[in-house]
């Protein structure tokens, strides 16, 4: 597998080194290249578990947990059970009590002693998964890895509520983002300013503070007390909780129902598709509607 970025940005320190061989950044160019190309096939995979049913991990993840020596998951979210339907004879680490330089070490003592080590993240690694800090790591370390997706919870939580959310002249965009936590985000993307759009909004992170959220979420003015609001919590786990109601009530709900985090929480005029009916439909199977795929026919 090609990795543009990296290649192209090593090739300027050999192409104007000297080339009598004795130079070091040649050298050391060199040296980097040939153990970026012996471990292109990656002794690390970090891989997505999906939202919490063990059947939501892809076949690829499957696949790669049934063939690991060593797992290292994240057990606050994580089903241990999932790790072990899976990986039944891998030595598993539980990351939820480890700081990244344990972490690390783990992997490195590993794949040192030649075992295939898969890191397991909830839902979708590249999502609030903290996988950039450990894949630098590794980069530093010259271990190879691969990355494979998982279903997100917001994805997970669309399916709970059997909903579309991108509706024809409703809204076309997602946006995925949390409330500021004890990680900030940066000031452009304040809820307040995401909620000038009126878009589909996937919160993760958040139901702790959702009457703050609610809050930003009006100030924006894009969204009005009666804009729907659907929380998920614990999608696809065998406790699965779903709180349905708009700005205006959600945050009592949420509370009387004692969901506190694991969470999920949609936003926007899309969630009230089903109670409201369809605004418009989509063109794709609109008998008229010509594609590549099919001739539409004149009314
Ligand atoms: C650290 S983030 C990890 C997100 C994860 N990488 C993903 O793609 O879903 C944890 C947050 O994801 C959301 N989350 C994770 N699993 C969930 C589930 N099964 N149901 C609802 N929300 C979930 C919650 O908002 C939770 O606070």
């Amino acid at each position: 597998m090609a990795k543009w970025g990296h290649a192209s940005c090593f090739t300027p320190a050999i192409t104007h080194g000297r080339t009598n061989g004795k130079n070091p950044i040649l050298f050391s160019a060199l040296l980097w290249y040939i153990s970026a190309t012996m471990n292109k096939q990656g002794n690390v995979y970090f891989v997505g578990a999906g939202p919490g049913a063990a059947d939501l991990i892809t076949v690829r993840g499957a696949n790669l947990l049934s063939g690991a020596e060593l797992v290292i998951y994240a057990g606050s979210l994580v089903d241990r059970q999932l790790v072990q339907t899976y990986a039944g004879q891998a030595q598993i680490y539980d990351s939820s009590g480890m700081a990244l330089t344990e972490i690390i070490t783990v992997m490195l003592d590993a794949v040192a002693a030649g075992q295939k080590v898969v890191r397991l993240h909830t839902g979708d690694p590249s999502v609030y998964g903290a996988i950039q800090e450990q894949m630098e790591a590794l980069d530093r370390l010259g271990i190879g890895y691969e990355v494979v997706p998982g279903v997100t919870s917001a994805f997970a939580a669309a399916a709970a509520l059997k909903q579309e959310l991108t509706l024809p002249e409703v809204s076309q965009t997602i946006i995925i983002t949390r409330m500021e936590g004890r990680t900030p985000v940066p000031e452009r993307e304040a809820l307040r300013h995401l909620a000038t759009h009126g878009a589909t909004l996937a919160l993760y992170l958040s139901v702790g503070m959702i009457e703050t959220m609610v809050q930003e979420l009006l100030a924006g003015g894009a969204y009005t007390a009666a804009t729907p609001v659907a929380v998920v919590s614990r999608a696809t786990w065998p406790d699965e909780l779903i709180v349905e109601g708009c700005l205006a009530d959600i945050a009592g709900k949420v509370q009387s129902a004692g969901i506190t985090k694991q969470a999920m929480i949609l936003v926007g005029d899309a969630l009230g598709a089903w109670r409201q009916g369809m605004k418009a439909r989509s063109l794709l199977y609109d008998e008229t509607f010509s594609h590549g795929c099919r001739e539409g026919t004149v009314a």
